[in-house]
């Protein structure tokens, strides 16, 4: 092409379009779709691949959006896509409210375990699962702590926390199962050493802690019940399988159970993917709103653990405010969210109602075109940040994974061409 000779400076030539464009992140990973900002060229992506490479320094995503502009159908893309890449050495574990990854987990071969109340799944988040035994009990202590602080709506006191950690640590010590059930009646009948540590009398110490066992009896007989308050009776085959969905569609109505359930579930998941540090695992928290608002604390603590043991958590999140909502006080909240989010380096913003636009533009420090774009987004379109750098990626999905994700068949039965380049 013959162009004339020009003097400029860097700073106009840089803008020179199509000459400039974006380097792009490389070809480690799986094809996720077209990257937007880098010229229509191949964006692909893995966590795990990001890591080893140093572009991240945790495996970690979140993936935010308003409904329906695709956040489910662009983790279900990446999921399926490493599992064809990768197979055995990436675990798939799924963490479903509303019951939509049937047909995915079918399609891979992954169990789905469906708890609900009078069901046969149970779940123990009891159970040890695997790596350092200390880990295990600090993780069970920090999930009983939760929950009873989901029923309760206040923090715990001390003695309250203190007698709720050592009743675990002493039952997990004998090295026999035990379940939530057994929790609560050791703290509402407490043993002579753990009357004698707590250093309280019989009746100052029972006094102390029945909101705590009020607490523990009441997700034992309604909140968890039959789901999570026995032995376990799913059999996975966490060495060999391709992974697990467990599909939470039975709670998904119910407000208060909902976060707890989620909690529970996600517990128990991380627990037993622990046991497996060798195989890369990759574990999807659908609708995590509902657990990090109440949790976000709970969730880095867990985040930080799941590091050392090969775990790399997805949170489907739908805005900035699922974050930062579980406090009235402002400076704490906004604290536990930067907290949280500087465990999670990969964040995948898809489009914003004008609302929240202010508010994501302050959490994930984005520039002022990334705030514009953020509003205007298309469906299935995202602002992907990635550490330091970032792109604009449309998800593209073949014939059969639009079949496979359809989440509003009964919406449109058709591709309108919403989701066209
Ligand atoms: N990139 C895409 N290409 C084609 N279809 C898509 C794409 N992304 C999403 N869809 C379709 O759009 C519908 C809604 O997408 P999806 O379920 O992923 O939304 P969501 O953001 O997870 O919504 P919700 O907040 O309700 O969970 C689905 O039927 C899905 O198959
Ligand atoms: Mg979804």
């Amino acid at each position: 092409m013959p162009v004339e000779w020009q003097r400029t400076t860097m700073a106009h030539l840089a803008s020179v379009y199509p000459f400039h464009s974006d380097v792009g992140f490389g070809s480690r990973g799986v094809l996720m779709g077209a990257n937007v900002t880098g010229g229509m060229s191949g964006f692909y992506f893995d966590p795990f691949e990001f890591y080893r490479l140093q572009i991240l320094t945790n495996p970690n995503m979140i993936v935010m959006g308003s409904v329906g502009f695709g956040k489910s159908a662009t983790v279900k893309a990446l999921v399926r896509r490493l599992k064809a890449v990768y197979g055995a050495d990436r675990y798939l574990a799924v963490i479903d409210p509303k019951g939509e990854y049937t047909a995915v987990a079918t399609d891979l071969g992954l169990t789905i375990v469906r708890p609900r109340p009078g069901g046969t799944d149970r779940i123990n988040p009891m159970d040890s699962g695997g790596g350092d035994a200390d880990d295990s009990i600090i993780a069970r202590q920090r999930l009983a702590a939760q929950l009873v602080v989901g029923v309760l709506g206040r923090d715990l006191t001390p003695i309250e926390d203190a007698v709720l950690g050592w009743a675990i640590e002493r039952r997990s010590r004998s090295g026999a199962t035990f379940t939530l059930r057994d929790l609560r009646d050791e703290i509402s009948d407490p043993p002579d050493d753990l009357v004698r540590i707590s250093r309280h009398s019989p009746l100052e110490l029972a006094r102390a802690t029945t909101p705590v066992a009020f607490a523990l009896d009441k997700l034992c007989a309604r909140t968890l019940r039959g789901m999570f308050d026995g032995p376990t009776t799913v059999d996975i085959d966490w060495a060999e399988g391709p992974g697990i969905v467990i599909d939470l569609s039975a709670v998904y109505n119910n407000n208060e159970a909902l976060p707890l359930v989620i909690t529970a579930a996600t517990h128990w998941l991380s627990g037993a993917l622990r046991d497996r540090p060798e195989r890369r695992s990759i574990q999807v928290i659908e609708e995590a709103w509902a657990a990090v608002q109440h949790g976000a604390a709970y969730f880095q603590a867990s985040l930080k653990l799941s590091r050392l043991y090969g775990i790399a958590t997805v949170f489907v999140l739908h805005r900035p405010s699922d974050f930062t909502a579980q406090t009235d006080d402002g400076t704490a909240s906004s604290k536990i969210a930067a907290g949280l989010l500087s465990d999670i380096q990969t964040r995948v913003l898809l489009r914003q109602p004008p609302e929240q636009v202010a508010a994501a533009a302050e959490l994930f420090d984005l520039t002022e075109r990334e705030r514009t774009w953020l509003g205007q987004l298309v469906p299935g379109r995202a602002i992907w940040h990635i550490g330091s750098r970032s792109a604009v990626v449309q998800t593209l999905l073949t014939e059969n994974e639009k079949v496979l994700f359809d989440t509003d068949a009964g919406m449109s039965g058709t591709d309108d061409g919403r989701f066209d380049v």
